[in-house]
């Protein structure tokens, strides 16, 4: 039997700046769908905050843009913007950024990472939800969890995942998307993926083997605020989910992608390179320059589209090494102060607030 897993997020209010989504709000958010679940809109749920982002994981048997699902995280989010704005919360209602629902919530600000599955005899799964980045930053920790065999072992030496993965990757400038298999078409997908700001894995797929190939392992959210906005309104910090084990990569071959915090875009004003470290849950708030930018990773077996978990996986000695990295890297690289690549480049810090200031300076060159 299929089930759906939804996990939808938004910034709709935290407290202490851009800290932490306040307790009053994962409560409401909680009875909201608490009393879904006795209406049998959904089968199960858990609410997170990553940061100061409200993230709803869901299962159902609706499909993913289903618009009763869509309608129901919305009106959520709706809810706890209300109670935001009460509070005067900072940032009340902030990704919120059309009034009208008509069918998707998809362009009208909130994340979205769902995928529909055939749920297997045993079917573990993570839940990725990052603060203070973007959806490129899942290119690497992705990549490296289904096509690396120096990340996961399975790639050489389990025959159901020898074959590889294939990789959904969209150009999220130009709306269009590109199919492409692992390990024959590698460097190519290396060539797009690199460049995170604008190209994002999406989907992942099993080739051959035990898993019917047309139902997704992987998926991460991609919407961008700014394309829907017109205007800098914060990073659009992104989840994603990877099912696990008999044929795909093992929780622990998925983890150990977040073994190195490699750099992302984001922190402070969403304007600056820095280290994405992997934290428990109780550590999943911004505070260092807004930051440094932060992963939590939550563990599920799902039995009958109900959740058992969640398990908070990176709350473990085993990710201290890389935490101490990380703020090695974030010290080191916060001492370049205003100046690239701490700054992001020119061309990614047009889609922050930089532009207005350099319009008010305009006028004051002249030509040489
Ligand atoms: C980054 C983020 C924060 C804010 C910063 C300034 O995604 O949300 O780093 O950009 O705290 O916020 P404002 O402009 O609201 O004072
Ligand atoms: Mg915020
Ligand atoms: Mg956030």
């Amino acid at each position: 039997m299929k089930v759906t897993v939804s996990l939808i997020k938004a910034d709709v209010g935290s407290v202490a700046g851009h800290s932490v989504v306040a307790d009053e709000l994962k409560t409401i958010a909680e009875e909201m769908l608490n009393k879904a679940v006795e209406d049998g809109k959904i089968i199960d749920f858990r609410v997170f905050n990553a940061g100061d982002d409200l993230e709803l994981l869901m299962t159902h048997r609706k499909g993913i843009d289903s618009t009763e699902i869509h309608g129901l995280a919305w009106n959520v989010f709706r809810k706890c913007a209300e109670k935001a704005k009460e509070m005067k919360l900072y940032g009340a209602g902030q990704d919120l950024l059309k009034d009208a629902f008509s069918g998707n919530i998809r362009g009208l600000g909130p994340g979205v990472a769902e995928m529909e599955f055939t749920e297997r005899r045993s079917e573990p799964i993570v839940a990725f939800m990052m603060d203070k980045t973007e959806p490129g930053a899942f290119n690497l920790p992705i990549f490296r969890i289904f096509a690396d065999p120096f990340n996961t072992a399975g790639l050489v030496i389990d025959p159901s995942m020898h074959s590889g993965f294939v990789f959904e990757i969209w150009d999220i400038l130009e709306h269009r998307r590109v199919i492409m298999k692992a390990p024959e078409e590698m460097y190519s997908i290396l060539a797009l993926i690199g460049c995170k700001s604008r190209f994002v894995i999406k989907r992942v797929y099993p080739k051959a083997g035990k898993l019917p190939t047309d139902e997704p392992v992987a998926v991460v959210s991609t919407e961008k605020l700014y394309q829907v906005a017109g205007e800098y309104v914060g990073k659009d910090d992104p989840v994603a989910l990877v099912r696990a084990q008999s044929g795909l990569p093992a929780v622990g071959e998925i983890l150990e992608a977040f073994a190195f915090p490699h750099l992302v875009s984001g922190w402070m004003r969403g304007s600056h390179n820095g280290p994405i470290m992997p934290v428990p849950f109780r550590y999943s708030k911004c505070t260092r320059f807004d930051g440094p930018p932060r992963c939590i990773a939550a563990g599920f077996q799902i039995c009958n589209g109900k959740l058992i978990g969640p398990v908070d996986l990176f709350d473990d000695p085993a990710f201290d090494y890389t935490r101490m990295r990380a703020m090695e890297i974030a010290e080191y690289i916060r001492r370049h102060g205003p100046f690239e690549p701490h700054r992001l480049s020119a061309e990614e810090m047009e889609y922050t607030t930089l532009p207005k200031v350099l319009e008010i300076l305009k006028d004051k060159f002249e030509r040489i």
